[in-house]
């Protein structure tokens, strides 16, 4: 029979006795989100996109955007809800998968039972009577960010196995044919991945146990001609620090769903009550740029809390590449002077302080200062930093632990996995769900804090762990928890071999992310570029590394090296010892002037510009009123054409004048001999002509970086 022949289809099925059917939106000044369940059924997001009017009759959208069916389909669209469910015959992945306490499979299939909002705040909450299972879910809108936060938690009687369980499940549009989500290595965190939509599933599920450099938690889904400048473009994040698994589905009648939640069988015992991480959504109408704005506010004034909001971020100096583990107080202080001579305002003594801990075969775990490198303590070297006018901070690597040290020869079973797990740098991880290890771990820690002058810890994570277990990163969260209850004066970085973990879950307990191990400044500049679609500058730290660099083997000049770590949370990390005056100088400069700027630059955003030029990577870091700006335009290969093409700018006030000027115009190439008028001094042109053709910059070699300042007049 062809579906010519088949009997008209029967119109979806509304019968009166069926409860009515409900509605809810969830806006801010630039989007809408709405949320319509038929009868008591789960509710699917039926639209989100730009604002809607307040007057929007919900019934009637709901109505109009039911999808039409023919033959080979079933009878009735089967819903996209937000917890899609394997009982309604849907097609794709199910927003949930689980078991009785006795391994039997379970097949939800939710009621609703109340709802309730107020001010920009939705709960929903479903029951489903014969599995004797709740399922609520939170939507939050933050009219300021415009980010929205939605989370599910699953409650049940009788202990159940959890599987899988999505925060609540979005509905991707229509008009888009690819999605970008991330990947990446040590020392090449955060690439972009182009990935065509087709029928099927994208899964990106991360089994490691921590965020990883693998699989960053995040999607942008840009509509068709979204650029980073303009278009329309949704954006993903889940703030998880213990494995996710995103599924961005397209289903076999065209619809897409993205599904966010812990990877699968990270919980390892059954259990009343599981929950989701939070799901960070938003929707832009200016692009990628708008996203990346959303969550760069969202993180800065929302995520992270900060110790001491009143002081400026300081500068940091950080010793792993000068010294590694090779700790001697002399020579610590006499770096300690010559960063402070530079402008370091935080010196951080990294690994290599404690146990017999001369190369990294050892010792992590015992937490002890290293007498053999620091007879009389850690006092002396604080003491001489805090001289100069320094702030001191120390790193730890609390949740690993070496089989080569005390504490693990005197407790073996506080170590997570097998005896012959394979191990990475040398160590094994911890079990953080142990009271016991948390214990241990907070005395060792808050002993050293609360007996020196320390305002800051370096928290590193160094391996992935043998198997992945969500009560794991709990633990972890717990006692980072507890030590910021007992000392809120202290800063944390998250560090994970560079930028191993990096989600909005660990910013909730910290400030400041390692972003990368890679200080080579042509890989930072394009690495802290793609984390701009997440990061603020406030979180990002970026150092200068040394002239000849550890990681990549590149020689590259003092003022590219200065200018990509002033484009972000600014230290060094190169022995100053090997700095020569014309270096030393060109750092100084730099440094003043980011001292100089850092106030409006932390509230700042970062504006990712559209480049016509593939060897320039550039960027506008503007105050929220456009009033005044930063252009970096770094130059990571000779371009193909000659002459350099006009750099557009962009969000600027059209019809304003603007004074633009170049501030780092003694870096100029001698090849140059042409007269573009920011060569000689400053322009003063209008925002619609700096948006639609653009500044031109003066020639310049490969692996530099122009420095672009402009004023509202
Ligand atoms: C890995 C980090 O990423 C480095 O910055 C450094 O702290 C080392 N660990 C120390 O072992």
């Amino acid at each position: 029979m062809t579906t010519d022949t088949l009997p008209p289809a029967p119109p979806q099925k509304v019968t009166a006795a069926e409860p009515a059917s409900q509605f809810w939106r969830v806006d801010d000044a630039r989007q809408t989100m709405v949320l319509s369940a038929a009868g008591d059924r789960l509710p699917q997001v039926t639209y989100w996109g730009a604002r809607l009017p307040d007057a929007e009759d919900l019934p009637a959208l709901h109505a109009a955007s039911a999808y039409d069916f023919t033959g080979g389909m079933l009878d009735e669209n089967p819903d996209l809800s937000i917890c899609p469910e394997a009982t309604q015959t849907f097609p794709g992945q199910p927003g949930m998968e689980l078991r009785s306490g006795t391994g039997a499979p379970l097949h939800p299939s939710f009621r609703f039972a109340n709802a309730v909002q107020e001010r920009g705040r939705l709960l929903l909450h479903y029951q489903d009577a014969d599995n004797a299972l709740g399922l609520q879910f939170t939507f939050e809108a933050d009219a300021e960010t415009h980010i929205i936060t939605c989370q599910t938690q699953l409650t049940s009687e009788e202990p159940v196995h959890l599987n899988w369980l999505a925060a609540p499940v979005i509905p991707a549009p229509q008009y888009s044919n690819e999605m970008i989500d991330f990947s990446g290595r040590w020392c090449g965190e955060f690439q972009m991945n182009r990935v065509p939509w087709t029928a099927g599933i994208r899964a990106r599920e991360n089994r490691t146990g921590r965020t990883g450099h693998e699989h960053f938690p995040g999607l942008i889904v840009p509509c068709v001609g979204a650029t980073n400048t303009q278009g329309e473009a949704y954006a993903f994040h889940y703030g998880w620090s213990g494995g996710h698994r995103m599924v961005a589905e397209e289903l076999p009648d065209g619809k897409r769903q993205v599904q966010w939640g812990n990877a699968t069988g990270l919980e390892l015992e059954p259990a009343t009550e599981f929950s989701t991480a939070p799901l960070y959504l938003t929707y832009s109408n200016t692009g990628l740029n708008g996203c990346a704005v959303s969550f760069q506010r969202h993180v800065r004034d929302r995520i992270v809390t900060w110790p001491k909001p009143e002081i400026p971020r300081p500068v940091h100096y950080n010793c792993w590449e000068a010294v590694y583990f090779d700790h001697k107080l002399d020579e610590l202080c006499e770096i300690a002077n010559r960063a402070a001579a530079l402008g370091a305002e935080r010196f951080v003594l990294d690994d290599g302080w404690f146990g017999k801990r001369d190369d990294d075969t050892s010792s992590l775990g015992d937490w002890a200062i290293d007498a053999r490198k620091y007879p009389d303590g850690l006092t002396p070297l604080v003491d001489h930093v805090h001289g100069l006018g320094l702030t001191f901070g120390i790193w730890f690597e609390p949740e690993m632990v070496n089989p080569d040290s005390d504490i693990f020869r005197a407790n073996p079973d506080w170590a997570l996995g097998q005896a012959d797990q394979l191990l990475g740098r040398q160590q094994m991880v911890l079990n953080m769900a142990l009271p016991a290890v948390r214990d241990y771990l907070y005395d060792n820690i808050a002993a050293v804090l609360s007996t020196h002058e320390i305002d800051y810890i370096k928290w590193d994570h160094n391996r992935v762990l043998p198997t992945p277990d969500a009560a794991q990163t709990r633990g972890t969260y717990a006692l980072l928890d507890r030590l910021r209850t007992d000392f809120p004066a202290v800063e944390i970085e998250s560090c994970a071999s560079g930028g191993g973990r990096i989600d909005f879950g660990i910013l909730q307990q910290t400030q400041r992310v390692w972003l990368s191990d890679s200080n080579d400044a042509i890989e930072r500049l394009r690495i802290q570029h793609d984390a701009a679609l997440f990061l603020p500058l406030a979180v990002t730290g970026s150092h200068v590394g040394p002239r000849h660099c550890h990681t990549s083997g590149r020689i590259l000049d003092i003022s590219f090296r200065a200018w990509v770590a002033a484009q972000r949370h600014m230290g060094f990390e190169m022995d100053p010892r090997e700095l020569t005056d014309h270096e030393e100088r060109v750092l100084t400069n730099a440094t003043a002037w980011w001292k100089a700027n850092r106030d409006w630059l932390i509230q700042a955003d970062i504006l990712r510009l559209d480049c016509p030029d593939p060897a320039v990577i550039a960027e506008q870091q503007m105050t929220p009123d456009a009033s005044r700006f930063v252009v970096f335009a770094g130059k990571t290969a000779t371009s193909n054409q000659i002459s350099p093409r006009p750099l557009r700018l962009t969000a600027l006030q059209a019809d304003a004048m603007y004074r633009v000027g170049l501030v780092n115009s003694s870096d100029m190439s001698r090849l140059t001999r042409g007269t573009p008028a920011l060569k000689d001094g400053e322009i003063t042109v209008s925002g619609a002509y700096l948006m639609q053709h653009g500044v031109t910059l003066p020639w310049a070699f490969p692996d530099t970086m122009w420095v672009v300042e402009g004023e509202r007049l």
